[in-house]
């Protein structure tokens, strides 16, 4: 199905729904009663929000945040800065921040903190991707979809030189496309 560039599917798309659709389940019962404001991170996480929101029930409020790391290229200079910043405040608020893939952790240390900042009533990560190996700091999901070994990773929102977000699996990229 798809062309040279991909390697091989590595999450399928109906084994992302079955995980998403238990992710959707935990986090309504987790919040059973209360409120939620689901954020996604523009643009990576876009794919995974749109499908995780419909997987949860209970009263929700969405909002979109962009942010970019300096510097391009594979090696991250660790800091990263807002692009596109929250719609509304999110104080007293239970907020989920949803991303597409904690990878060195340096993008989520830095969002955690600045909305944490706001004295939110509660901040939590849902990330569809975790690749524990990778970490340049400290940080921990509280939902995870799926652990995954260091390659690298596209489809489902996830990019390579911004193409490839559109496919419907995560997919591995041929090494061959970037010269791995
Ligand atoms: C990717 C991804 C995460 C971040 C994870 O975003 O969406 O936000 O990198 O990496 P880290 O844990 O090493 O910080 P990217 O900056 O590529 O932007 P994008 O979401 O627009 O693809």
């Amino acid at each position: 199905m798809y062309g040279n560039e991909i390697k091989k599917i590595l999450v399928d798309k109906n084994t992302i729904a079955a995980r998403v659709r238990e992710l959707g389940k935990r986090i309504s019962e987790d919040f059973k009663g209360e409120s939620i404001t689901l954020v996604c991170t523009l643009r990576g996480g876009c794919v995974f929000f749109a499908d995780l929101i419909r997987e949860i029930d209970g009263d929700v409020e969405i909002d979109f945040i962009a942010v970019s790391s300096y510097g391009a290229g594979t090696s991250t200079s660790g800091e990263v800065k807002m692009v596109k910043d929250l719609s509304e405040p999110i104080k007293g608020k239970n907020i989920i921040i949803v991303e597409d893939i904690i990878d060195t952790g340096v993008t989520l240390s830095y969002l955690k903190k600045l909305l944490a900042a706001r004295e939110p009533k509660s901040l939590k990560i849902c990330s569809l991707l975790d690749k524990p190996s990778r970490r340049k700091v400290e940080f921990e999901g509280d939902y995870i979809g799926f652990e995954i070994e260091n390659e690298f990773v596209v489809g489902y929102g996830l990019d390579y030189n911004q193409k490839l977000r559109h496919l419907p699996d995560v997919c591995v990229l041929s090494p061959e496309v970037y010269g791995g």
